[in-house]
């Protein structure tokens, strides 16, 4: 069993060990920090990298303790220096970033040198790159006393989903996206809309799963193009729709996935409370009853006061640090007709 961790978006902790418990079948959660999912597992990286929730994954080589002072890095290139990376292709160029929390008297960038020291005290063949020029990248996290040594198994387009997926100027993060999907509880049978779809973000996800019809619309012309090229349309239909009227028959969608426009980023055409109002009803029209809403919200006691208001029952909620918004995550279930 090898020692891995992910790095998450804060308060997506819990949504990612659901997915790697339900994806990486031997997988045992070991710890879980604020932004971090530690986690053991024997399975290779193909598997690891089905994890859609996850920013980053990191192999951990090594943890140790570190006192505070400036002294006490030496101990870090002395113990670095006796690992065994020969795993790691030394052909090419490496490089360390680190972090640091807590009270020391050294800086991360020189806890980041002393480690590319201890590298090369093994190592002195191996060459050290620049941080925007390297294919092997080491991390030290420094928390207070404890560290932890690990290499980076993901680079920037693990999250991004690839260099030429497009992006609209409110586009949800994939692993955002993906975690909502997550949260809805993903079933063949499924019949899936994104009243909201901006580019297409929660529906490419969604589209990792199959279902049986997954459907997305938005009332902006231009970023349904967007969304349109980002999303085969075998896998999703994409839709010219106003959400507040949406062309669905009464009870006929299993799942609602979706952002609704919110703060800075994107103003609808109407105030946002009336707006949340009126998209609040017709999430509810078209849903069966025990079909889900997942949604993503900054107006969090009009969801909530809403959804009460319509009979969805509030099974989760989660609270997110976004492009510097904080909304809400909820996970709402239409109440079964009587
Ligand atoms: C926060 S963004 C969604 C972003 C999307 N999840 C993505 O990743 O690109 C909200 C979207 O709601 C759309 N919108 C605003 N008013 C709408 C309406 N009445 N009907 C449908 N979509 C609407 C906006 O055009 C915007 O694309």
């Amino acid at each position: 069993m090898t020692l891995y961790f992910a790095s998450v978006l804060p308060g997506l902790e819990y949504v990612l060990s659901d997915e790697i418990n339900n994806k990486v079948t031997d997988s045992e959660i070991i710890e879980i920090n604020r932004g971090k999912v530690f986690f053991t597992t024997a399975k290779t990286f193909t598997c690891l990298s089905s994890l859609r929730s996850a920013d980053n994954l990191f192999q951990v080589i090594d943890q140790f303790q570190i006192g505070p002072h400036k002294k006490h890095l030496s101990h870090v290139s002395e113990r670095i220096s006796q690992l065994d990376l020969d795993f790691i292709d030394h052909n090419d160029l490496f490089w360390v970033n680190a972090s640091r929390k807590g009270k020391q008297t050294y800086s991360r960038f020189e806890a980041a040198k002393k480690v590319m020291e201890g590298i090369n005290n093994h190592y002195p063949d191996w060459n050290i790159g620049t941080s925007q020029n390297h294919q092997v990248e080491f991390r030290l996290d420094i928390e207070h006393q404890h560290v932890i040594f690990s290499l980076r198994l993901t680079d920037a387009t693990f999250r991004f989903r690839g260099q030429t997926r497009r992006f609209s100027r409110a586009s949800l993060l994939p692993t955002v996206a993906h975690a909502m999907v997550h949260l809805s509880d993903p079933k063949s049978t499924d019949v899936f809309v994104d009243p909201c779809c901006g580019s297409g973000t929660i529906l490419s996800e969604r589209a990792t799963y199959s279902a049986k019809r997954i459907v997305g619309g938005d009332v902006s012309g231009d970023v349904t193009k967007v969304a349109k090229s980002n999303i085969d349309d075998t896998k999703a239909q994409i839709n010219v729709w106003d959400a507040r009227e949406l062309p669905l028959s009464n009870g006929c969608v299993d799942k609602i996935v979706t952002n609704l426009p919110f703060g800075r980023q994107i103003s609808p055409d109407e105030d946002l409370k009336l707006f949340n109002h009126h998209i609040m009803n017709e999430i509810c029209r078209v849903l069966k009853p025990t079909g889900r809403a997942v949604i993503l919200s900054e107006s969090v006691n009009q969801l909530l006061g809403e959804a009460k208001r319509l009979g969805l029952l509030c099974l989760e909620s989660y609270s997110l640090s976004l492009k510097g918004l904080n909304p809400t995550l909820f996970v709402f279930e239409k109440q079964d007709e009587l």
